[in-house]
């Protein structure tokens, strides 16, 4: 039975004598048999590859910067407990992930939902016109192949998207676990590409209970002294 409500693939096509090998060499290879905790911000030399990853995403990553996060809702959970409050509104594409609407509840979040097209994704005069019309404390979006649309938003338009929300100072936090199942010649970009304002949230593709996000954080650069978290 295939299971398309989660992002699982199919065992058979993993390849699992290479990762269990890989599993014992990381190890032998600890000081400590990985029997004690890592680093609070996650292995040093996870980040270092995670941050040279980052060049396929097309951001430029720091390890330092880099968190390491149990998978991608606590990358999101992360995020935004870092931008909102309890009360606060969050806008969210429709249709999305079921998970991001019990991440929001949890967290006491109000939801504003945000048409989605099949094939290019965030409909960006609607949010235009609701962020004229009400309060929005921040975005959570999944620009390359959304779930369950797949959905996959070209590059202008999330540029488009970056400079509407970094007008209205609104924090973008950015789902991007799916960006590395793509067909065509190179990896769709990150939001994050284009600013360090949004947050990342970027799961590498990997069998679900090894999946790991990884993140940063700082202050925004435009010295407005709001943090900022970039999650990969
Ligand atoms: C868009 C989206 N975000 C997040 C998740 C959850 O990711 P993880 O299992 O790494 O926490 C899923 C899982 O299906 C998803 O589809």
């Amino acid at each position: 039975m295939t299971r398309f409500s989660v992002a699982a693939p199919a065992l058979e096509l993993l390849p699992a004598a290479k990762l269990d090998k890989a599993l014992l060499q990381a190890i032998r290879s600890s000081d400590h048999h990985c029997l004690g905790y890592e680093e609070v911000q996650g292995n040093p030399a996870l980040r270092k590859q995670l941050a040279r990853l980052a060049f396929n995403w097309g951001g430029i990553v720091q390890a330092d910067e880099v968190v390491v996060t149990a998978g991608c809702m606590e990358a999101l959970v992360m995020s935004l407990k870092a931008v909102t409050r309890p009360g606060d509104t969050v806008a969210i594409e429709s249709p999305t992930y079921f998970g991001i609407f019990q991440v929001l509840h949890s967290l006491g979040l109000q939801i504003v939902e945000i048409r989605s097209d099949p094939a290019d994704g965030l409909d960006l005069d609607h949010l235009a016109r609701v962020l004229q019309t009400q309060r929005v404390d921040a975005c959570l979006f999944v620009p390359n192949f959304s779930n369950p649309g797949g959905s996959c938003m070209s590059d202008v338009r999330k540029k488009e998207l970056v400079q509407l929300l970094a007008l209205v100072e609104i924090p973008l936090i950015e789902d991007d676990i799916y960006g590395d199942l793509y067909f065509g010649k190179s990896r769709p970009r990150t939001l994050s590409l284009s600013t360090k304002r949004v947050w990342s949230c970027i799961a590498p593709l990997c069998p679900s209970h090894w999946r790991r996000a990884t993140g940063s954080a700082g202050r925004f650069p435009d010295g407005s002294g709001q943090p900022w978290l970039t999650i990969k």
